[in-house]
């Protein structure tokens, strides 16, 4: 077999590509086995199965907060509103930083996993199954329980998108 790697492969200009599809933006959360909560900013977050029902992340390979939270067989993913950019940076900083959670308020999923407080959206998971992807694992999660539309001041709850390295929001046409 011909080894098809293509050596020439630009990968700045694969994440520059890749950064025109916009995605929403979610915190996937998790304890380890002290009992500690940890998260990171995924934008890999999708559905993948209704019945039954299933979704999925991409995280790093040597990801540190991903290997944490793996242990525990489950996992909380929070999708940010448009009013939560600073927890997208901060949830994104290296995870030697362990202050992610300083001043976020949080309570406990089903599992366990945090949920965090007035996110758009949550759902919380079992660890179906991970499979390594190049230098990603993709993470199945069977859905446990979920919600949405948290009361936001009687204001209804408003994404956050990501788009070519830069936050905004959504704005309805029609
Ligand atoms: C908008 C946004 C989306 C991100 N999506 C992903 C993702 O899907 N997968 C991933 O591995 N890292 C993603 N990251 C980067 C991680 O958040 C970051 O590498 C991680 O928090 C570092 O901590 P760790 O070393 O514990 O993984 C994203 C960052 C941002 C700002």
């Amino acid at each position: 077999m011909s080894d098809q790697t293509d050596h020439s492969f630009n990968s700045d200009h694969f994440r520059a590509v890749m950064g025109h599809f916009p995605t929403g933006v979610t915190v996937v959360s998790g304890m380890d086995a002290d009992g500690a909560p940890h998260g990171f900013t995924i934008g890999s977050f999708t559905s993948v199965s209704l019945d039954p029902p299933m979704v999925g992340f991409l995280p790093q390979i040597g990801s540190a907060t991903w290997d944490a939270i793996a242990e525990s067989g489950s996992f909380c993913v929070n999708v940010l509103s448009d009013q939560q950019g600073d927890l997208c940076w901060k949830f994104a900083r290296s995870a030697a930083d362990s202050t992610r959670f300083d001043g976020v308020d949080w309570h406990p999923a089903e599992s366990g996993s945090p949920v965090l407080d007035r996110a758009v959206a949550w759902i919380d998971c079992s660890v179906e199954q991970v499979y390594d992807m190049g230098d990603h694992h993709f993470v199945l999660g069977r859905v446990g329980s979920l919600d949405a539309d948290a009361d936001h001041d009687g204001q209804p709850p408003e994404p956050l998108l990501f788009f070519k390295g830069a936050l905004g929001g959504f704005e309805a046409e029609g």
